[in-house]
């Protein structure tokens, strides 16, 4: 919860086996990584260097893709100002410090140090800073508003272990979000939940940082791209997390890349993902069908009733169309009922398009509140729903 300093006997060398080295000074690293013709419609198989998705990443952390309104603090240097933008659908960057955090290890020479950290490993158990590579993010909204000024994880689809890609001076590593930054109704630690910049001992050696708690850390240079949903949510135990982020590296390299490419990002805030929402028994998030934006898309199960819940936002309270993206290569329609937080609004029929690689919208209005709404389509036949890759509300 707090940058702890401690000296660590462990040795760098074998922690850094796992970081993958690329050059800055890559060739492609300024504008569209790969050449592609359709938007979205990469290849699987395209692979993209960790040069370039950082460059697409700089590229689109501009202010038109700025998620907070009010600045958060370099948790090292205190400097109110670091931004959260955006880069791709459903994935959110922001470059700032690395204060060192020791949380969950013990035992633990630190006189800060918290046995237990916000989030747990898959089986209940404090997630170790020596051995797993985490970061930290606010445990509130500071401001106490809905949406919150600043980036408040649980408006973006994000939960515990969520998946992170960490640059740092030529090197990329995977790491998962792990601890809290101290909440609003805490009064025992001088920190605060706008602060970002603040990762575990294991994520500071694997790349090249001091991971020190008293010398440790690096004021600038951090560079953290977290992605939003439950198929980018790593799960394993202290002994496997660092494996399983690590196992996931590449597989965001080539997805973030393949959506950038895409061309320039959707406007912030009114297109929401179905991947960053929840599915009913069965369902799975797949990317199997090109053509899908952000990370992948809903497949539901086929049964009456099967849902994907997606987790919208409205500026302001109000009547909305909600545009849905959806593909339906069978020869049926897949008619669904379209709920706003639990109230069912109406039925839509989303027809067949002509294979499970074309994508139609279907459009519906209905009365969103301000902030936070849950948006469900749920199957009124046993066919289940088509496959939904996003919805659009309108301004
Ligand atoms: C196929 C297709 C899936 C789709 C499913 C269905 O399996 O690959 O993407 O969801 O059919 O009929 O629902
Ligand atoms: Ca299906």
């Amino acid at each position: 919860m707090s940058p702890i300093r401690v000296r660590l006997t462990v040795a760098g060398a074998a922690a850094l086996a796992l970081t993958t080295t690329f050059a800055m000074t890559n060739a492609h690293a300024v504008t569209p990584p790969r050449a592609v013709t359709t938007p979205h419609a990469a290849p699987a198989d395209t692979t993209y260097t960790a040069a370039e998705v950082l460059a697409g990443v700089k590229k689109n952390s501009t202010a038109a893709n700025q998620v907070n309104t009010k600045p958060h603090i370099n948790t090292m240097t205190r400097a109110m100002n670091v931004n959260v933008y955006q880069v791709a659908s459903g994935v959110y960057a922001y470059t700032s410090s690395m204060a060192i955090d020791d949380d969950g290890s013990d035992p633990d020479p630190d006189p800060d140090h918290q046995g237990d950290t916000t989030w747990h490993d898959s089986s209940g158990k404090a997630l170790a800073a020596h051995h797993v590579p985490f970061y930290v993010l606010g445990d509130d909204c500071w401001d106490r508003k809905t949406p919150c000024p600043h980036f408040f994880y649980k408006e973006h689809g994000m939960s515990g272990r969520q998946f992170a890609l960490m640059f740092y001076k030529g090197k990329v590593i995977g790491s998962i979000f792990g601890d809290t930054q101290t909440a609003n109704n805490q009064t025992t630690s001088d920190n605060d939940s706008r602060e970002l910049g603040e990762a575990s001992v294991k994520a500071a050696q694997l790349l090249g940082i001091p991971s020190s708690g008293t010398t440790g850390g690096v004021d600038n240079g951090v560079t953290v791209v977290m992605f939003s949903g439950p198929s980018w949510v790593v799960n394993g135990t202290n002994a496997n997390l660092n494996a399983n982020a690590q196992a996931k590296v590449q597989q965001a390299l080539d997805s973030l890349g393949a959506a950038m490419a895409g061309g320039t990002p959707p406007p912030n805030g009114n297109v929401f993902e179905a991947e960053t929402g929840t599915l009913s028994a069965g369902g799975t998030f797949d990317s199997n069908h090109a053509g899908f934006t952000g990370t992948g898309f809903a497949n539901t199960a086929n049964a009456v009733g099967a849902y994907v819940d997606i987790p919208v936002t409205a500026a302001a309270a109000g009547t909305k169309t909600l545009s849905f993206r959806y593909s339906d290569g069978t020869t049926s329609a897949r008619p669904a009922t379209i709920s706003v937080n639990g109230a069912a609004q109406s039925t839509l029929n989303f027809p067949t398009t002509a294979n499970w690689d074309t994508w139609a919208n279907v459009s519906v209005a209905v009365p969103l509140k301000a902030g936070a709404n849950t948006i469900r389509v749920a199957s009124t036949t046993a066919a289940g729903d088509a496959n939904i890759d996003s919805v659009t509300v309108s301004p």
